[in-house]
């Protein structure tokens, strides 16, 4: 492949997706493709490299089932699962009505679809080893109303930092719960420990290649679901849990970390007799409105520039809405205007108006349109200004491209001059060798003619 290849390649890869009929796949690929050829090229990978990546991602299938996830483990000790949940809530709290809501954080590879759904106060823990727990707290809106009926999964790991599935087939410190009328659920398990996410797979043998501790900080996972709201996956920290600054999956957020509140034995909240010590722990989940139409949102700013992407779409959208009011306002007083001079009836208005009647409001009525669609034309450019933009765009991207080719073609001319050089130095080494064994050689004959000659003599 010459080095004309190794860069119109990428661009001959993201060309075989001019058939793509779904526009965010094809924004997704495009990108992913961009991004991975110049990965490769950044750390110019080597097949060997790029097998031994193969061979891992394959490992990591091999280990996904029933119970274990390794590519979500994968994910998550990237840190890539946390960014989309970023991602998603920022998304997400874009609207007034969503700000407040409980921040969401990683789901993680431990959830398990189908657990038991428990009366409100059940026990959960099932017999895992830990000091006992009750937790408790309200479902509710942004703005606190309660949320009755939402479904409340909650799971966590046993006090030696073991999940149920790592431990047997029986579902333990997990079950799921619907919120009362007033909003409030709780139930107990156990206090969890910290732990290491599973190590013994091809994302453990990462984690020791980039010199990484695999630990979690103790924490209790909730996914809420309630019609109407967005769902919710996140976790309550234990506040005084080690780990919590450098958590394997940067799950952490200083919103979630709560309080587990030691308490001697005695009667609980709940009015249960506890004959050891034990903990509480309160944790409002406030659920944020479910987005409208994320689809055709998205599929909007998919589009690209020119086509209302985005913010810069959602205002134009709005000034349109603006201007169609006022001029379906202006044509409504218009056909007044014409009735109530056709019955010779005055303007009810016209000894208040400043400067006029119905005549003159009409037309600076109008003049109002007018200049707000001047004004509309001039910022959007009636598109030419962003075509003009992005016409400018291409040229310097060409630009560009024309001299990192130009750059990699001088850096290949150098490259290929030093291997030259190298040789030539070689040849030289190599000549300058057989002279000195030819001199040594002559000296050799010099001597011996020389004693010949003595001896003659
Ligand atoms: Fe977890």
């Amino acid at each position: 492949m010459s080095e004309q290849d190794r860069l119109t390649i990428t661009k001959a890869a993201i060309a075989r997706l001019s058939g793509a009929k779904d526009p965010r796949f094809k924004r997704v690929m495009t990108a992913l493709i961009r991004h991975l050829h110049e990965f490769a090229r950044e750390v110019e990978l080597t097949e060997e490299e790029w097998m031994t990546a193969i061979g891992f991602l394959t490992d990591t299938g091999k280990m996904c089932g029933g119970k274990r996830q390794e590519f979500i483990l994968l994910s998550d000790t990237l840190g890539v699962s946390m960014l989309t949940v970023m991602l998603a809530q920022a998304r997400a709290t874009r609207g007034r009505a969503s700000r407040g809501a409980t921040e969401a954080t990683v789901q993680g590879p431990f959830f398990w679809e189908g657990a038991p759904e428990m009366a409100l106060g059940a026990d959960i823990a099932n017999g895992v080893a830990g000091e006992p727990a009750f937790y408790r707290g309200r479902v509710t809106s942004t703005r606190g109303a309660p949320i009755a009926g939402a479904l409340i999964d909650v799971w966590s790991v046993d006090a030696g930092g073991l999940y149920d599935m790592q431990t047997g087939e029986e579902m333990r410190a997990r079950a799921k719960f619907r919120s009362d009328r007033e909003g409030r659920y709780s139930f107990w398990s156990v206090r969890p420990a910290h732990y290491p996410v599973p190590t013994d797979g091809p994302v453990g043998r990462m984690l020791r290649a980039m010199g990484r501790h695999a630990y979690r900080p103790a924490h209790v996972h909730f996914m809420v679901r309630a019609k109407g709201y967005a769902p919710l996956v996140t976790h309550v920290f234990d506040s005084r849990s080690k780990y919590l600054d450098s958590d394997a999956v940067f799950g952490v957020r200083d919103s979630l970390i709560g309080k587990f509140t030691k308490h001697p034995a005695g009667t609980a909240p709940d009015g249960r007799r506890i004959p050891s010590p034990y903990y509480t722990v309160d944790f409002d989940l406030r659920l944020a409105p479910q987005a409208k139409s994320p689809t055709r949102r998205r599929c909007r700013a998919d589009r690209g520039p020119g086509h209302g992407a985005g913010e810069e779409g959602d205002r134009r959208q709005g000034e349109a809405a603006r201007l169609a009011d006022l001029r379906a306002d202006a044509t409504r007083r218009d056909r007044l205007s014409r009735e109530r001079r056709r019955r010779g009836a005055r303007s009810p208005c016209r000894h208040r108006t400043r400067g006029g009647g119905a005549r003159e409001r009409l037309h600076r009525r109008r003049a109002q349109v007018h200049r707000g669609e001047q004004q509309a034309h001039r910022r959007n450019g009636g598109g030419g200004e962003a075509r003009r933009a992005q016409g400018r765009l291409m040229g310097v991207a060409e630009r560009v491209w024309g001299a990192l080719t130009a750059v990699i073609k001088l850096e290949d001319r150098v490259t290929r001059q030093s291997e030259a050089l190298k040789a030539q130095q070689t040849k030289l080494e190599d000549l300058t060798g057989r002279i000195i064994r030819l001199e040594a050689q002559l000296e050799l004959l010099t001597s011996a003619a020389l004693v010949k000659r003595l001896k003659g003599s």
